[in-house]
């Protein structure tokens, strides 16, 4: 484990559990939905929602989105920028939105925001980990894996300048 790491908050078990959990509100939620788009955020997203969408046994699409919310520390500016648009027209399609981790929800306002305007049928977010007490704007969820205190977490997914993502489980860092 490299010296940085300081806690695993969650193990590969526990996340598994958790995503066959989310899933299952999903499959429940959309079964009778056509045209159903799963839109992940990159690049964290993309360990979550391979997991997640393989445990969803409905007919869907995905696509990705990648946008850039941060500048070079760890903290949101608020400022947000599309890197990578949708491939595909999402009017009339039942979106939803897969995140890693929502913590002042200022990119997933705007994401949001930009998505309503293309007029999908609904639109739905999903995150595996929120940081309610970090939140700057009203954004409401509509599955949530785990919420969690305000720590820097890092793994399956969530990166600390790129790295860690390959690590299986959810862990803490120093900061
Ligand atoms: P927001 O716009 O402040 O909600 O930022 C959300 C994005 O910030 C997430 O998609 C992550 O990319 C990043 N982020 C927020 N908290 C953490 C963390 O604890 N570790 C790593 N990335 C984080
Ligand atoms: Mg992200």
């Amino acid at each position: 484990m490299d010296e940085r790491i300081d806690g695993v908050l969650y193990s590969q078990k526990q996340i598994a559990e958790k995503v066959t959990e989310l899933a299952e509100q999903i499959e429940k939620d959309y079964r009778h939905l056509e045209d159903i788009l799963v839109v992940g955020v990159l690049k964290g997203a993309n360990i979550f929602m391979s997991d997640l969408i393989r445990e969803i046994k409905l007919s869907l699409s995905i696509d990705f989105i990648a946008v850039s919310s941060y500048g070079t520390s760890t903290e949101s500016s608020g400022v947000v920028r599309i890197l990578k648009d949708l491939d595909v027209d999402i009017e009339g399609k039942h979106v939803l939105i897969v995140e890693d981790i929502v913590d002042t929800g200022l990119t997933l306002q705007y994401l949001t925001d930009i998505l309503k305007r293309r007029k999908a049928a609904s639109l739905k977010i999903c995150t595996l980990l929120d940081k309610p007490s970090r939140r700057k704007c009203d954004l409401s969820i509509d599955y949530v894996g785990y919420e969690i205190p305000d720590r820097f977490i890092v793994g399956y997914g969530i990166d600390y300048a790129e790295k860690y993502r390959n690590l299986p489980y959810i862990a803490t860092i120093e900061e």
